[in-house]
């Protein structure tokens, strides 16, 4: 790909004009067909004065991320853009530090735990509340009034994701729910209110420097590092509190004493075999940020989804109605999820992963010298050298919408791809949550999460309409690391 723009930073800068349209993930499909061709699908990026790849290639990505796995390693500029906010954990390491990381962090993920259905049941409950707010006298009989329903859903996330790592949830959906904290010797209470908000305001800041790369320290820091010391502090509480009460932590969050002492808490289970306060904040934010805001932006775009298609959220409806029938308030832990694959919610959630990814970039760095099978040559089908020190965007958008691996109607929101002829099968152009060694550990508990809360909302709202101005506004990708809708989740719901 040719240079471009003021000593050759204009890719780099094309890039940050896109994001901040809102339009990131299209202007890396644009540029790649009208700079190479719709059939070139890896290239080499020269800005200023280093060379990028990117590839869309399914067989490179799969080198990368799995085959040849060694031979690259998430970069340094991750870490020295993440470490200040939520230090060095599973997300930022690399190497040995990494291996030991995921090992720790592993127990999160057991079955049971991701399957508690009571938990996120209590927070849907609070979710509904929030959502019932919005029914007022100058709606029409049955109807909310329009609201964006996306901050909801990044609040229930937060109260979920909160609960499951330090055993208290921040309850930023119904903040009477809070109750007051244990004292713990020498601190004061962490800030409840605002943590939402500072993880955003940090994430904002992260991406700009992830993108600046090598010239990240041109971006100041003062307003990040006051994000970075409130989230801290918010952390340092539970971590304090559980190295003071030990294996009573359970006990000594819950001042009511009821606390059930088989509940899995990640941070208790975490300091049996750490009591190293910045590993055991670092690990635990490390999960908090890798876990919630992405998987409220999935549940977000189903819902935008949905609104946008009234064919699929009847079809939805009808197999989750038929499934686990109408709406009873206290019946919400019964529902059973033996197997989600199969079915037409997993084809929905399939379905929104590959039209509006929650994660639409990944990246790599080569940590010798190693070989692309694919890409070089006249033909592009000969392996390309790739030297130690280089870096690789996986760009998971792009892979997803090549309308040679999904067929001509890729552009299309189409769900019914994922069941037809038996079921699709898929492979490394369908990436959502990375692959190889370092797949997101979270994918079964972000799936099980957000089809609980769909089945939850569609037992409970038989019609979800789209109330964005005007309805067929593009759409617009919101870039704080994950992707969310820029436009939010403009809706109106009619109860059943
Ligand atoms: C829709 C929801 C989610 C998406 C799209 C997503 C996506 C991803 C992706 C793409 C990666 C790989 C990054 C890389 O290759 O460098 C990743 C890693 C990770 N994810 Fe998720 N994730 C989601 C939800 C979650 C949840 C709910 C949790 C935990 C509660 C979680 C925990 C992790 C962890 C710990 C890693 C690091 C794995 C490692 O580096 O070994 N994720 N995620």
């Amino acid at each position: 790909m040719p240079k471009t723009g003021f000593l050759g930073f204009g890719r780099l800068i094309g890039g940050f004009q896109a994001n901040k349209a809102e339009r990131g993930p299209q202007y890396v499909v644009e540029t790649l067909d009208k700079v190479m061709g719709e059939d070139v699908h890896t290239c080499i990026v020269p800005i200023h004065d280093y060379e990028l790849i990117v590839t869309r290639d399914p067989r490179n990505v799969q080198v990368v991320l799995a085959n040849n796995a060694t031979d690259w390693d998430v970069s340094e500029h991750r870490a020295a853009s993440w470490e200040p906010m939520i230090g060095h954990g599973i997300f930022t390491s690399r190497g040995k530090d990494w291996s030991k990381s995921r090992a720790q962090v592993r127990p999160l993920f057991k079955k049971q735990q991701i399957h508690d259905l009571d938990l996120y049941e209590r927070h849907v409950q609070q979710l509904f509340t929030a959502i019932d707010k919005r029914f007022s006298d100058d709606s029409q009989p049955g109807w909310t009034t329009p609201f964006d329903l996306l901050p909801l859903c990044y609040n229930l996330a937060l109260d979920v994701v909160t609960e499951v790592i330090y055993g208290r949830s921040v309850h930023s959906q119904t903040p009477a729910a809070r109750k007051s904290f244990p004292t713990v010797t020498g601190l004061e209470s962490p800030e409840r209110i605002d943590i939402g908000t500072h993880v955003d305001a940090g994430k904002l800041w992260i991406e700009k420097r992830g993108a600046l790369w090598k010239y990240r320290w041109l971006l100041p820091t003062r307003a990040f590092y006051k994000h970075c010391a409130a989230i801290h502090k918010y952390a340092d509480w539970f971590v304090t509190l559980r190295l003071q009460a030990k294996d009573k932590y359970l006990e000594a969050l819950d001042e009511t004493g009821t606390a059930s002492k088989d509940r899995y808490v990640f941070l208790n289970e975490l300091a049996t075999v750490t009591n190293d306060p910045i590993e055991l904040r670092s690990q635990t934010l490390n999960v908090f940020v890798a876990g919630r805001d992405t998987t409220a932006s999935l549940i977000g775009w189903i819902i935008y989804f949905l609104a946008r298609h009234p064919g699929v959220l009847a079809k939805l409806r009808g197999e989750v109605v038929g499934q686990f029938g109408p709406y009873i308030p206290d019946h919400g832990s019964d529902i059973e999820f033996k197997e989600l694959r199969g079915t037409y919610l997993h084809a929905v959630i399939n379905e929104v992963l590959r039209f509006a990814p929650v994660v639409p970039l990944n990246e790599r760095v080569s940590v010798c010298d190693t070989v692309l099978p694919r890409g070089g040559g006249p033909d592009g089908e000969k392996p390309i050298f790739v030297p130690q020190g280089t870096q690789i965007l996986l760009p998971i958008y792009a892979l997803a919408r090549r309308k040679d691996l999904w067929g001509p109607d890729a552009d299309e929101f189409r769900p019914e791809r994922w069941v037809e002829g038996g079921g699709r099968k898929t492979g490394f152009e369908f990436v959502p949550f990375g692959g190889g060694v370092r797949q997101c550990m979270g994918q079964e508990f972000a799936r099980i999460m957000a089809a609980y809360v769909i089945v939850r909302l569609l037992q409970r709202y038989d019609h979800i309409d789209n109330a964005e101005i005007p309805p067929d506004a593009p759409m617009k990708f919101h870039l704080t690391i994950e992707n969310r809708s820029g436009s939010g989740v403009q809706v109106r719901l009619h109860e059943a």
